[in-house]
């Protein structure tokens, strides 16, 4: 989504506004702007460009322009058309204030007819508002109160705090002002930080950008002002209007960790990333003795009493329903939370109820506050759905967990505890080891919320049991991606694809199929593999492949029948299967062999294969993988 940074320091800001922008292009972007500033020769320089970075960057001699305080941003376009008009940054009427913005401005239409009427506008974009407004409350306190500020500094913190709370919704801004020798940034509901340099600084929506400067980075918080100068940070929150300090972070990722390191997608790579997202997501929790999450002891004793059983549904029932478990979601991660209902009943016996959060947001459904938790599931820890069901239970009083990759993420901001998975930075827009390494802390929570009705025993074993996953995901690995890779140029050569799985490999489908549309463009159905026949049986024809997952479980059978039903509508299957189960390869068009493991954790390598499958097909289809079409990474807009 949307990507903003800005520098203020000693050097040329152009070079490296433009470095860092291309750091996050992986977000996903319609257009791109730059404004450098020049305070000595008192000039602004204004950039804008409707395609690529690097687009921007042909057009431009990086060298002839020496200004040493810039912003710049990359648009996803919510408000007006993705155009050159409507790129930031974005101008007051006497283009003397500039502001780059992340978020959305929910009145911006009752300010512009509102107390901006007299103003110019230039674009269609709710962010056109912000400069406005700033120079309206500049032009006021200059007015009205003449002799009170000191200088520009204490001016410009007094505008911001008297301006920003006219703007609902929500931003994270730099603010550029000509002849000002620093940038003030400010945030609500938008992630923005501070990468600390040796007389410069750096301001950006994602630590990536400004990785490659320092690896010194504040996280600005909610409510946070900042005025930024090449040897200055000072910090208020406009709660209490009163400085706060905000400790850097040393950030241990390195540039290459971000980088495609020899794969030819980022998506190829973090495939490959996937046992090592397990073995680190594991680590990080296991000890010689069991299990320590780091989150309240509370969340266990919700299990107790509620005996065994699967008796929560998955609907989007309205009512007073109050499971003891609720996890909200999008997308994959909604996909891991549905396993995660399957692994945590059958290991705890704790019932779970998974909702997805867009559906959640706006339901009737009611918590209560003393018998449910709500976990939401993120993994970028800013998609605006999940944070909002977060904030949702909050409201219900219900106790609130985060699972999520990203540090400092508005999601562990909201919630009151916070699991982070280690699958480290994931750049392709299509979420890989990121869902492994959320399942990995799915069996991680079942279990230990199961202990206390297993043997310890069988405890131990579970987890030897877990602790063989990175194994076994390599052996998928290595293993299995020839013939996926072959199986995937036979699936480029069709439109539409059905994926099938039952049990805990449902969910898996689902993944199966997201991955496969979202990349290859294929039209991708997940179902259960039951279902097919209560409607879609119509569909198949020779013409519509169906990948079937089949796992040595209580429904082997069962799924067996279905695939028979569906090879004699002529429709080709190709099964994702067991090793050494013989008799699928009786009645399917082709196997795909995977390592054995007990059911329970067979998403583990079924998920590895599916997402060389979908990637394999993309491939063979030509297709740009890592920004696959009308997608951004992180989607930070309801
Ligand atoms: O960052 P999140 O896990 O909250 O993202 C949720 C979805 O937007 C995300 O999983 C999306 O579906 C991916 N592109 C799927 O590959």
């Amino acid at each position: 989504m949307c990507g903003i940074v800005g520098y203020v320091g000693e050097r040329a800001a152009l070079p490296i506004l433009l470095s860092s922008l291309r750091r996050i292009e992986y977000r996903g972007y319609d257009s791109c702007g730059i404004l450098v500033q020049d305070n000595a020769r008192g000039e602004v320089h204004l950039y804008k460009g409707l395609k690529s970075i690097s687009d921007l960057i042909q057009n431009l001699d990086v060298a002839q322009f020496p200004g040493t305080i810039g912003i710049a941003h990359t648009r996803w376009a919510t408000h007006g058309v993705p155009s050159e008009r409507n790129a930031h940054p974005h101008l007051d009427c006497n283009e003397e204030i500039a502001v780059v913005h992340n978020g959305i401005i929910e009145n911006f239409r009752s300010l512009r007819e509102g107390i901006l009427h007299n103003c110019l506008f230039h674009s269609e974009t709710d962010t056109e508002v912000i400069p406005h407004l700033i120079e309206k409350t500049l032009v006021n306190l200059r007015r009205e109160k003449p002799h009170t500020y000191t200088g520009d500094e204490e001016l410009l913190m007094a505008v911001m705090r008297e301006a920003l709370p006219c703007l609902k919704g929500s931003y994270a801004i730099i603010v550029a002002v000509k002849g000002f020798d620093g940038l003030i940034a400010a945030r609500r509901e938008s992630p923005l930080i501070i990468g600390v340099g040796d007389r410069e600084n750096f301001i950006a929506s994602d630590v990536p950008a400004v990785l490659e400067q320092t690896n010194r980075v504040i996280y600005l918080e909610e409510g946070d002002i900042a005025l930024v100068k090449k040897d200055q940070i000072y910090i208020e929150n406009m709660d209490g209007g009163e400085e706060v300090r905000r400790g850097a972070s040393l950030i241990s990722w390195t540039i290459e960790d971000a980088e495609k390191g020899g794969y030819e997608h980022f998506m190829l790579k973090e495939i490959h990333e996937e046992p090592k997202a397990i073995i680190n997501t594991l680590r990080e929790y296991l000890t010689e003795t069991g299990i320590e999450l780091g989150i309240r002891a509370e969340l266990m004793d919700k299990g107790k009493g509620t005996g065994s059983g699967t008796g929560a549904g998955t609907g989007t029932g309205a009512g007073t329903a109050s499971p003891s478990l609720l996890m909200v979601a999008c997308g994959t991660s909604f996909y891991a939370a549905q396993c995660g209902k399957y692994i945590i009943e059958h290991l705890s016996g704790i019932p779970v109820h998974v909702e997805l959060a867009s559906e959640f947001n706006y339901s009737d459904f009611v918590l209560a506050p003393d018998d449910v938790t709500v976990i939401g599931i993120t993994q970028s820890g800013e998609t605006a759905d999940t944070l909002m069901a977060l904030k949702k239970a909050k409201r219900f009083g219900c106790h609130t967990v985060a699972i999520t990759n990203v540090l400092g993420s508005s999601a562990t901001r909201i919630a009151d505890e916070t699991i982070y998975i280690r699958a480290g930075p994931e750049i392709g827009v299509a979420a890989t080891k990121s869902f492994i390494a959320q399942l990995a802390i799915l069996y991680l929570l079942g279990l230990h919320l199961g202990r206390a009705r297993i043997s310890e025993h069988e405890f131990m074993e579970w987890i030897e049991e877990l602790k063989r996953m990175p194994q076994v995901a390599q052996m998928v690995l290595d293993d299995t991606e020839a013939v996926a890779r072959r199986y995937a140029t036979y699936l480029a050569g069709f439109e539409n694809v059905f994926f099938v799985g039952r049990g805990v490999n449902l969910p898996v489908a689902f993944e199966g199929a997201l991955k496969l549309k979202e990349i290859s463009y294929i039209h991708a159905e997940g179902y259960a593999a039951g279902e097919l026949k209560h409607g879609p049986f119509a569909l198949l024809t020779p013409d519509t492949p169906v990948v079937a997952i089949l796992s040595r479980d209580n429904v082997y059978e069962k799924t067996l029948g279905n695939i028979k039903e569906m090879k004699s509508r002529d429709a080709p299957v190709l099964a994702l299967a067991v090793e050494g189960d013989e008799e699928v390869g009786k009645y399917v068009d082709g196997v795909i062999y995977v390592p054995d493991t007990e059911p329970i954790l067979s998403p583990i390598p079924n998920t590895v294969a599916l997402h060389l499958l979908a990637y394999w097909t993309a491939r063979a289809r030509g297709c740009e993988i890592d920004k696959p079409r009308n997608l951004a990474k992180s989607v930070t807009v309801e």
